[in-house]
């Protein structure tokens, strides 16, 4: 009920971008501090990381939460969200393990984006024994992931292997110091 109140306050006549799992909120205040045409909404589940993120980021165009994002995204209007940022999810929702679970969350994440919609998705694919990634099961599992979005109904604008600097986060900080071992894809999917 708390959440919903909040939801009220969203200026209409910005952009609305949301961040599922902000960890210590980098990658939110950095966006925000750039991009004054967008409203932004940070979701945490773990209130030692949310404080954090709550101290660390002043911008008026952020709002931070402190729920999980599988209560707060269903409050949202359909077609409503410019944009959806997902970086390093927890396995429960991207491992292959738990895929009939996630699949329904990021069907709800497509009914949620507006038409030309953006979901930035960043996962790290891993050897199940923690060896290197050889090419061949990274692009497995690679195209693995783009048929589930493909038949979620997402379209795939881009994926690329690698780090960006728009999209840094302190998680992604430390996966870099063992790139042979956690191998980065980066998905751009819309929704057309
Ligand atoms: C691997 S961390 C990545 C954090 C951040 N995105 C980064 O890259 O630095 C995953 C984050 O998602 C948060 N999380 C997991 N499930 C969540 C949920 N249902 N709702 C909100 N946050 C969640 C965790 O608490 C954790 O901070």
């Amino acid at each position: 009920m708390m959440i919903k109140k909040f939801l009220n306050n969203i200026p209409k006549n910005k952009k609305l971008v949301l961040e599922l799992g902000i960890g210590d909120g980098n990658l939110i205040k950095s966006l925000s501090e750039k991009n004054h045409d967008c409203y932004f909404i940070g979701i945490e589940i773990q209130e030692d990381y949310f404080i954090k993120a709550k101290y660390n980021i002043k911008s008026q165009n952020v709002m931070l939460l402190n729920c999980s994002f599988e209560d707060v995204l269903p409050l949202f209007d359909d077609e409503s969200i410019y944009k959806i940022i997902s970086v390093l999810p927890d396995p429960k929702y991207i491992d292959k393990n738990y895929r009939h679970e996630w699949e329904i969350f990021y069907s709800i994440v497509y009914k949620k984006l507006l038409k030309k919609g953006l979901f930035i998705l960043i996962t790290e694919i891993t050897d199940e024994l923690f060896q290197p990634v050889s090419n061949n099961y990274f692009y497995k599992e690679v195209d693995n992931l783009k048929q589930v979005f493909q038949s979620i109904g997402f379209n795939i604008l881009n994926d690329f292997e690698g780090y960006q600097e728009n999209y840094m986060t302190s998680f992604l900080q430390i996966f870099n110091r063992d790139p042979k071992r956690i191998r980065i894809i980066n998905f751009e999917f819309t929704k057309n």
